[in-house]
């Protein structure tokens, strides 16, 4: 018989909280590192500042992509305890979405009322560019719409609803925060609001995919996030999600062969280039996120 999932999480708890000192048994803030972002935990304040890999950590999924590794770094980002999620795993790993999304229900059941997640997005708003950071304000969850949910199968009430809503499911005044925290750090790069399209991947999208997703008012599309974030909901944490656009999404449509010669590769998106900007805007996701923390 399967341990509940909150006999599991306590497991876990039990293990992290003997190698933790007790001014990290409750953690007030998780933060999920998102591609090529893992060094966002090297903010965390040198000591006491403890690694623990997921493949210590009983009921933990492994994850199986470059660039994403797979650790929890406990610690203080300022004066607040916070355990960073280093490397995720992600839907179209195949594991199923009661294993996948384990670690946020771990948090919750750690006490973590905040949840602030990373992510490398391609952009489809035709205004951002490369290297633009998006405040998810809504998402579309297209695996979720088509039946493949993180939520689908027996309700746990312990943790939330059966029906839960998600038309409030960005804080509002987490997102005022980050704004202040943009205007205080004067970046060098502009922040966008907006809506989060969740695809399975692993395949990049294909122009048409990409055109429907615009039309369908997504500004970003990524393969990530949304799983958690429900979760966090269901569980009753508040939510901040940052998408870095790591590549502008190609929608012109395909050019004809009849019409003639063409470059069909131009813009194609690539995990090395995404990878290279996300490692390019580590400094200023770092500054953002350790500044926007301290004014929780
Ligand atoms: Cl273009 N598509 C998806 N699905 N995920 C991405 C991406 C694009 N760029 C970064 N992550």
């Amino acid at each position: 018989v399967e341990a509940s999932l909150t006999a599991q999480a306590s497991v876990v708890i039990s293990f992290i909280r003997e190698r933790v000192p007790a001014e990290l048994h409750y953690p007030k803030v998780a933060v999920i590192c998102g591609s090529g972002l893992h060094h966002l935990a090297d903010a965390l304040n040198a000591s006491p500042r403890i690694e623990i890999p997921f493949s210590d950590l009983p009921y933990f999924p492994l994850p199986t992509v470059d660039g994403h590794i797979g650790k929890l770094v406990f610690g203080f980002f300022g004066t607040v305890p916070t355990v960073c999620m280093v490397g995720r795993i992600h839907f179209y790993e195949g594991n199923p979405f009661t294993v996948s999304v384990f670690p946020v229900r771990m948090f919750s059941v750690m006490g973590i009322s905040t949840l602030l997640v990373t992510n490398a997005a391609g952009g489809l708003n035709s205004e951002y560019k490369v290297g633009d950071l998006m405040v998810l304000n809504d998402h579309i969850n297209f695996p979720g719409l088509a039946g493949w949910h993180p939520l689908k199968g027996p309700n746990d009430s312990l943790f939330g609803p059966r029906f839960l809503a998600l038309s409030d499911a960005y804080d509002l005044e987490l997102r005022q925060k980050l704004f202040e925290s943009v205007n205080t750090l004067k970046l060098n790069r502009a922040i966008h609001e907006g809506v989060y399209a969740f695809v399975s991947g692993p395949t990049y999208e294909t122009r048409a995919e990409s055109r429907m997703l615009k039309m369908l008012g997504a500004d970003a599309v990524g393969m990530s996030t949304v799983p958690e974030i429900i979760i966090a909901r269901h569980s009753g944490m508040k939510v901040l999600a940052i998408s870095l656009i790591t590549n502008a999404v190609v929608t012109q449509p395909t050019p004809k062969a009849s019409e003639g010669a063409a470059n069909l590769s131009a813009g194609k998106a690539n995990h090395e280039e995404v990878i290279e900007a996300a490692r390019q805007a580590g400094e200023d996701m770092r500054a953002l996120v350790l500044d926007v923390i301290s004014r929780l």
